[in-house]
């Protein structure tokens, strides 16, 4: 499939105004992306959760505008807040999505979003929002063109949100979405997000992810900045195969329900991500001293318990620890005893996969 499947056919604009909310949600890559060529285009397949709690809300109230000097005309609210520093990259968004959604330049916006963790807790928000927004733009789209169906819709909206922020795409559905083309797994792409075809084991069913929150301040990286690290790295090559190759072994850990193989594969994408920020020029440690306490701590629960308890890294210093549902009981006892020291105020987040964004209001 190509762009060009994604331009907008109809030009009649028949409604002056309206609103619609969607809420979605946030999701953790197991196999990272990092890198990424022109267009937002993935230098290498990826493959995530999607979380559950972890979600945007956001209402996006349009009318009709006269055509004035600004291209884009529209007001963005965080809980009932005005946020002018949302806007330049809401305005890059609208601009990078305007000719597969021509219609957005007719209308006027208010964008009124909150999320259900809290902003500064250096829990991206890029993914939930974006794709809020996306599918927000996507239900004006439906209105124009009631003919379009669910499948195309949900594609469109993933290839849109891609367009604000790339792991955005992943966020739509659940419980597990690939991004990026992979040979050895149909209907995936470059330009948006699909469900994960194959056969998954029940141990990987509601698996859980608690978000330890190490450190609360602003990204050091911003991920556009992170990206273009990969540009000219010495193992950008290696890594991109890497990414393939870790998607290739994950299709039989997740066949058989062989929870091992999974935490070898997680943990070695954690490490690398960051590997390739310490290796990059400029160069960055986005790990703080408590994220290495967190990871030492949860080798040696593993070896002691016999649990399937594992990280990951996002690009900063928070830890999501992964582990089966069925082992809850024991994994939460252990934070509590001995990883909510480490946590900043003790500040953790209990999520679990889910099955991706929701229509709330149309
Ligand atoms: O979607 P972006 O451009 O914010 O990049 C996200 C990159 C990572 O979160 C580090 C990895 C991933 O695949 O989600």
């Amino acid at each position: 499939m190509q762009e060009k499947a994604f331009l907008h056919t109809s030009s009649e604009i028949t409604i002056d105004k309206g609103f619609v909310t969607w809420e979605s949600p946030s999701n953790i890559a197991l196999v990272k992306y990092w890198g990424k060529k022109e267009h937002q285009i993935p230098a290498n397949p990826s493959i995530s959760f999607t979380l559950s709690n972890c979600k945007t809300k956001t209402t996006l109230s349009y009318s009709k505008r006269d055509i004035g000097i600004d291209k884009y005309q529209f007001e963005v609210f965080l809980e009932g807040v005005q946020q002018d520093d949302f806007k330049p990259k809401i305005a890059t968004f609208f601009k990078r999505i305007e000719q597969y959604v021509p219609f957005i330049k007719e209308y006027k916006y208010t964008i009124e979003t909150s999320n259900t963790f809290p902003h500064s807790s250096g829990i991206a928000s890029s993914a939930s929002g974006m794709s809020a927004l996306a599918l927000c733009i996507m239900s004006i789209e439906k209105e124009l063109n009631p003919n379009i169906s669910d499948s195309d819709f949900i594609k469109k909206a993933s290839f849109l949100a891609r367009l604000g922020s790339g792991s955005a795409c992943r966020s739509l559905e659940g419980d597990l979405v690939c991004w990026g083309t992979h040979k050895e797994i149909e209907g995936t792409s470059d330009l948006f997000g699909v469900t994960y075809p194959h056969k998954v084991h029940d141990n990987f069913k509601n698996y859980q992810d608690t978000i330890l929150l190490v450190d609360k301040g602003e990204k050091q990286v911003s991920s556009t900045v992170g990206h273009n690290l990969m540009h000219n790295h010495p193992y950008a090559e290696n890594r991109f195969q890497q990414a393939h190759d870790n998607l290739s072994k994950l299709i039989e850990v997740f066949k058989t329900g062989d929870l091992s193989g999974f935490i070898e594969i997680v943990e070695s994408e954690a490490l690398t991500l960051h590997a390739m920020m310490m290796t990059s020029l400029p160069y960055f440690i986005l790990m703080k001293p408590n994220t290495l306490e967190i990871i030492n701590k949860i080798w040696e629960f593993r070896k002691a318990s016999g649990l399937h308890l594992c990280f990951t890294l996002d690009a900063g210093a928070n830890v999501h620890l992964l582990y089966p549902a069925f082992e809850k009981e024991e994994v939460l006892d252990f934070i509590n005893t001995q990883l909510v020291g480490y946590c900043q105020n003790g500040h953790y987040i209990c999520d679990s996969t889910g099955l991706g964004a929701n229509l709330l209001v149309d």
